[in-house]
């Protein structure tokens, strides 16, 4: 694949937006198609975002012969199908979080994707803010002594429940789902290690509107989240350790003109400012990278089975009242 590759997308999601302004401050990469299962709704969202072409069916897009990468931003439910169909029409699928309905799932989709040899990834955009990596490297020169715990929280109250995929049990969502995936996202790569066990509890309606977890991590360190889509707006990343703790106040979208986080050693209190970066661009940019040249992908979708396992046993958790032990991948 050579040359900037053409991007389809399915469907007129609203997250899509947010993927054509990062494919079009992107070096590599042009948004070629969009696909609605109504024409009409297709043909707006192409002209709105001045993309080319327009299908009024998913199968049309995926078997025109006119992109190279699908973008799959559908509900949460329909993830495994479409990215399995697009993989075995030959095309690489950057598919939205959560990646899957469980874990079994997810590792269909992995054996796909190897089926295929082609590469498929998570869509956790955040995870390729620069930020995340100068503090690994600052818990790495030890700068708060021995990570203990990690806090995170992802709340937020939906303006309106009719209608919105987040409140369908039937298309999978749920707080845990659509946004306390962030956070065993984020405590897992900060431990370093997955999840042997978890506990949870869950406020229910129709779905999990908020999500409270633990987990516990093989190296002793300690993990607790809080996720919501019914509550007063929460984001926040805390790490403690021994010695000093660092705090992130907005670690699902870290900023684009600059980022900070806040680090405590002893009684010493510093701001670290780290350059802003639009996390879309970035990992657009380096999926498109992996399709034109082979680099391996960063996150491979053998991490994205591991979230879903973790995922599965909290949900369990909260079900059961009782602490699961968390499925080895
Ligand atoms: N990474 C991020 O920053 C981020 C942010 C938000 C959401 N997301 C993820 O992106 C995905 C989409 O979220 P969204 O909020 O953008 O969703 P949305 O606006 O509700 O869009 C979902 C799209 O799926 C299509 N669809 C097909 N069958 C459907 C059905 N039965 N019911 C509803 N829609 C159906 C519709 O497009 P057509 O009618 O055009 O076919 C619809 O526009 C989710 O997996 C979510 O977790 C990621």
């Amino acid at each position: 694949m050579a040359g900037e590759v053409r991007w389809g997308i399915l469907s007129t999601a609203r997250i899509g937006r947010a993927l054509v302004r990062g494919i079009g401050l992107s070096p590599n990469g042009r948004v070629q198609a969009v696909a609605s299962r109504q024409l009409t709704r297709a043909r707006e969202f192409a002209k709105e975002l001045g993309i080319p072409r327009s299908f009024g069916s998913y199968e049309e897009l995926i078997h025109s012969g006119e992109i190279d990468v699908i973008y799959n931003p559908l509900p949460n439910s329909m993830h495994a199908e479409w990215t399995i169909k697009a993989l075995e029409a030959g095309l690489p699928v950057l598919c939205e979080k959560p990646i899957a309905v469980d874990a079994a799932q997810a590792r269909e989709m992995a054996s796909a994707a190897r089926r295929a040899g082609l590469p498929l990834a998570e869509a956790f955009m955040y995870r390729f803010h620069p930020v995340y990596d100068r503090i690994l490297e600052t818990l790495a020169e030890g700068a708060i002594g021995d990570v203990v715990s990690i806090h995170s929280a992802f709340c937020f109250r939906l303006p309106e429940r009719a209608g919105n995929i987040r409140t369908s049990a039937e298309l999978c969502g749920g707080a845990l789902m659509d946004v306390g995936c962030y956070c065993v996202n984020v405590s897992r790569r900060i431990a370093g290690c997955g999840p042997v066990r978890a506990a949870a509890f869950a406020r229910a309606t129709t779905v999990d509107d908020t999500f409270v977890g633990l987990l516990e991590f093989p190296n002793g360190i300690l993990a607790s989240f809080e996720c919501s889509i019914e509550s007063h707006g929460k984001s926040g990343l805390a790490i403690r350790g021994t010695t000093g703790a660092i705090t992130l106040d907005n670690p699902w979208f870290p900023g684009e003109e600059f980022a900070q986080f806040v680090l405590c050693r002893g009684d010493a209190r510093e701001a670290v400012t780290v350059p802003g970066a639009n996390c879309y661009r970035l990992e657009v940019e380096a999926f498109a990278q992996t399709c034109r040249t082979h680099v391996p992908l960063r996150w491979l979708p053998e991490d994205s089975v591991a979230n879903m396992a973790v995922l599965d046993a909290l949900r369990k958790a909260a079900t059961e009242h009782a602490a699961i032990e968390v499925e080895r991948p």
